[in-house]
């Protein structure tokens, strides 16, 4: 498994008052200010820096998990997680030569992760989160770029996902990296409340050129 390009990375994220890059105009948020080495300033004014997950980070990923779950309307996991079981999974996973796991942190405080699991068959499938307060300043496009190098060097022809129909910001994200929309999962996943929601599946495919953001 490749343990390259991608690690380690520090990054300048676009301040809160500072204009977005146009799609069209410049480089998408983060990747123009990126750079090896680079001090950058985020929302306390510290660097945040995209490196693989290390024991050490698993309580503090566990309560990003939390939050973001809380929210309710973002990821598959909602309300109030199993603390104790969903350390016990990453642990594993850490562990896994098939999945590599990133994450973004700003001084020591980690502000985003995200996990990738290459598949046998040849398809990397992603799951990602950036805390509310950092979201919108190049956090998530740093960790998905990572993880496309990642899985470009594991020998992955694809890296696919799920995401909720109605979570525009992470539908924009990925598309602007390039992932296509693939279809439709109906009334497939059941909620809490015991509503059925749809999921879209989006994927990128590695063996067609193309110009990942
Ligand atoms: C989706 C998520 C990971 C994006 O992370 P992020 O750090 O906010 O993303 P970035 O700042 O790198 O955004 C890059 C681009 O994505 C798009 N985007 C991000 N948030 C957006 C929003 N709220 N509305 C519209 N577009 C958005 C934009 O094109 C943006 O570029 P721009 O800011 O120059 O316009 C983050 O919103 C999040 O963690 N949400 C909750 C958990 C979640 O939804 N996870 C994904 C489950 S499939």
């Amino acid at each position: 498994m490749p343990r390259g390009g991608w690690a380690g990375r520090s990054l300048r994220l676009r301040g809160r008052g500072e204009p977005r890059r146009s799609a069209t105009g410049g480089a998408p948020a983060g990747r123009a200010a990126e750079s090896e080495g680079a001090a950058g300033a985020g929302r306390t004014g510290e660097d945040v820096v995209v490196r693989r997950a290390r024991p050490g980070d698993l309580d503090a990923i566990v309560e990003l998990f939390a939050s973001v779950a809380a929210e309710g309307r973002w990821i598959a996991a909602e309300g109030t997680i199993d603390r104790n079981r969903r350390r016990r999974q990453l642990r594993e996973r850490l562990h896994q030569p098939e999945t590599a796991m990133f994450v973004a942190e700003a001084g020591r405080e980690p502000i985003g992760m995200l996990r990738i699991d290459l598949a046998s068959y040849g398809v990397a499938e992603l799951g990602m989160l950036v805390a509310a307060a950092w979201r919108r300043q190049g956090v998530g496009s740093a960790l998905l770029r990572s993880a496309i190098a990642w899985a470009r060097e594991a020998g992955a022809h694809k890296v696919a996902l799920q995401v909720w129909p109605h979570n525009q910001a992470a539908i924009s994200l990925y598309e602007r990296f390039g992932f296509q929309r693939e279809g439709l999962l109906r009334r497939h996943y059941r909620r809490r409340n015991g509503e059925l929601w749809d999921a879209l599946v989006m994927g990128l495919p590695l063996d067609q050129p193309t110009s990942p953001g």
